[in-house]
């Protein structure tokens, strides 16, 4: 439980705060779980397991709503996340060289979504609904229309410099 003076349950404090702004509700796991994920990110194994036992209910049941929504993520992802169109408007409109040149700039894979550094993670996703705005990159929360490998090159160094710029 979140009162424990455990020192690896004060490491999670603000899941401790979540889980008592929704009352330890095991009825609003998914909001308790949305909230975490917004916080760290993902939802990192020991916090899934540090919920269950807060709420009382099994991790088991935990995982299980976090593996059933595709939205929750079980790994780490940057601190950028690129999702790429790929449904089908996108595809004829040419997303699959917007994949390639972001893979080329980022240096990942399908198998290393992520940059070493934490700062990218790349994401393919099915139809957004704005095929009219095909090809449709979504950076973070922000939907960038009509894209070409030249247009997210130029979006990736801007975000690398700005970062660069508050490092
Ligand atoms: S197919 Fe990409 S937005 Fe619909």
């Amino acid at each position: 439980m979140c009162n424990s003076s455990n020192e690896n349950i004060r490491k999670f404090q603000k899941v401790c705060e979540i889980l008592e702004f929704y009352d330890y509700d095991k009825s609003k796991l998914i909001p308790i779980l949305q909230a975490v994920q917004d916080e760290y990110r993902y939802l990192p194994e020991e916090i899934m397991v540090l919920i269950a036992s807060s709420l009382d209910i099994s991790p088991a049941k935990v995982y299980g709503v976090a593996t059933f929504f595709s939205h929750f993520a079980l790994e780490p992802k940057g601190k950028y996340v690129i999702k790429v169109c790929d449904g089908t408007a996108c595809h004829v409109k040419n997303s699959e060289p917007i994949i390639k040149e972001i893979r080329l700039q980022l240096n990942l894979t399908p198998e290393k979504p992520t940059t070493p550094d934490m700062m990218f993670t790349l994401e393919t996703v099915s139809c957004l609904g704005a095929c009219g705005l095909a090809p449709v990159v979504v950076i973070n929360e922000v939907v960038h229309s009509l894209m070409t490998p030249k247009k997210i090159a130029k979006e990736i160094n801007k975000i690398m410099e700005s970062e660069v710029e508050y490092a």
